[in-house]
């Protein structure tokens, strides 16, 4: 069997997840009215501390709404450089809602408060208007780094002062508190708007949700339509992200456990070097001696999918299709196929 760490997006739903959506109540929720998008939405709600929610299809397509939303044309966005949806989305900020991005460095995902504090900047003759401040957590180049809730209280603390709102790429919230040990909300509660994915280690075919006040959904899901993003029949989808709320948030702990103990059995390989103080959530950022693309294709060759993330870097993402014996069988085919690479001869 493959072992597919490409991604927490490559799950299967399971059997009990399929039932929820053969059973769900439909509707159109473009008309308002599926029952199942509603409950999935009030969820979302209750869960973050949030007024109202707004099942999108996907994460990049929330984030985008919420920019759409908080700024107009001509403003800036900060964002920390190495960030989803500056790297990841198209170019969307600047395509479609006319946003200026303006990155600043961080370390494991978290930007220095004072450079964030510089950085907003007021409408003047020649300065754009800073409207928004983003950020990710847990943060996907920076290896599923976790921001706790006292650093995102301290940026909301700087945001409230220069009067711009917060928008929270939450694409991986639940393991971020799961990895704290803290509730959900402790987290979404600090920032102005959230956009989590149910796609990703929550086990969800499709979907994500975006939350915050009523006012700011209200206006979010008139831009939802305006980017095709409204759906008809969506409840089935919606149904599966309940289930994947009820039943795949604490069990995001064994992925947890999972990365840690591959990180643990990779340790000493030779070619590789893994930092296990990096392995907070579902990730293993593997650092290769050799550029990261040579060890795809042997790998795959072993039984482990991965992807190459950087010149020297491979990322291993764990999910709920990972059985718990999976670490003692990563490590052997990174063995077998760091053999066959140093020897030359195919792996
Ligand atoms: C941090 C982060 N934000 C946003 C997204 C976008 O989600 P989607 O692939 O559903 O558009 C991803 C996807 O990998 C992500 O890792």
């Amino acid at each position: 069997m493959q072992i597919d760490l490409r991604s927490d997006t490559v799950t299967q739903p399971t059997p009990e997840m399929w039932a929820a959506i053969r059973s769900a109540d439909l509707g159109d929720d473009v008309l308002g009215d599926d029952p199942t998008v509603i409950a999935l939405e009030e969820l979302s709600a209750q869960l973050t501390g949030h007024e109202a929610a707004l099942f999108v299809p996907s994460g990049t397509m929330g984030n985008q709404i919420a920019l759409g939303v908080h700024c107009r044309p001509g403003d800036a966005a900060i964002f920390e450089s190495d960030s989803h949806m500056v790297w990841y989305e198209g170019g969307a900020p600047a395509a479609l809602s006319g946003v200026m991005t303006k990155t600043l460095p961080g370390i494991r995902g978290a930007m220095d408060p004072e450079a964030v504090r510089a950085a907003i900047t007021k409408r003047t003759y020649h300065t754009p208007a800073t409207t928004l401040l983003c950020l990710e957590n847990t943060h996907n180049r920076s290896g599923g780094a976790v921001l706790d809730a006292a650093t995102m209280g301290e940026f909301r603390q700087i945001a409230d002062a220069a009067g711009i709102p917060v928008h929270l790429d939450g694409a991986r919230i639940f393991n971020a508190a799961v990895g704290l040990g803290v509730p959900v909300s402790s987290l979404t509660s600090q920032v102005t708007t959230v956009n989590f994915c149910l796609s990703k280690g929550l086990g969800a075919p499709v979907g994500s949700v975006l939350c915050g006040p009523a006012a700011f959904i209200e206006e979010a899901r008139y831009l939802r339509k305006r980017f095709g993003g409204g759906m008809r029949q969506s409840g089935m989808l919606a149904a599966a992200g309940i289930y994947a709320l009820n039943h795949h948030v604490e069990r995001l702990a064994d992925d947890h456990l999972c990365a840690q103990k591959t990180g643990e059995a990779l340790q000493g390989l030779p070619g590789i070097c893994v930092d296990l103080d990096e392995i907070v959530t579902n990730f293993v950022m593997v650092h290769t001696d050799r550029p990261a693309t040579d060890w795809i294709a042997p790998l795959e060759a072993e039984g482990v999918r991965a992807l190459p993330f950087g010149s020297h870097r491979i990322r291993l993402v764990f999910h709920l299709d990972i059985p718990a014996d999976a670490p003692g069988q990563i490590a052997e085919a990174f063995q077998r196929a760091g053999v066959g690479l140093s020897s030359g001869s195919p792996a």
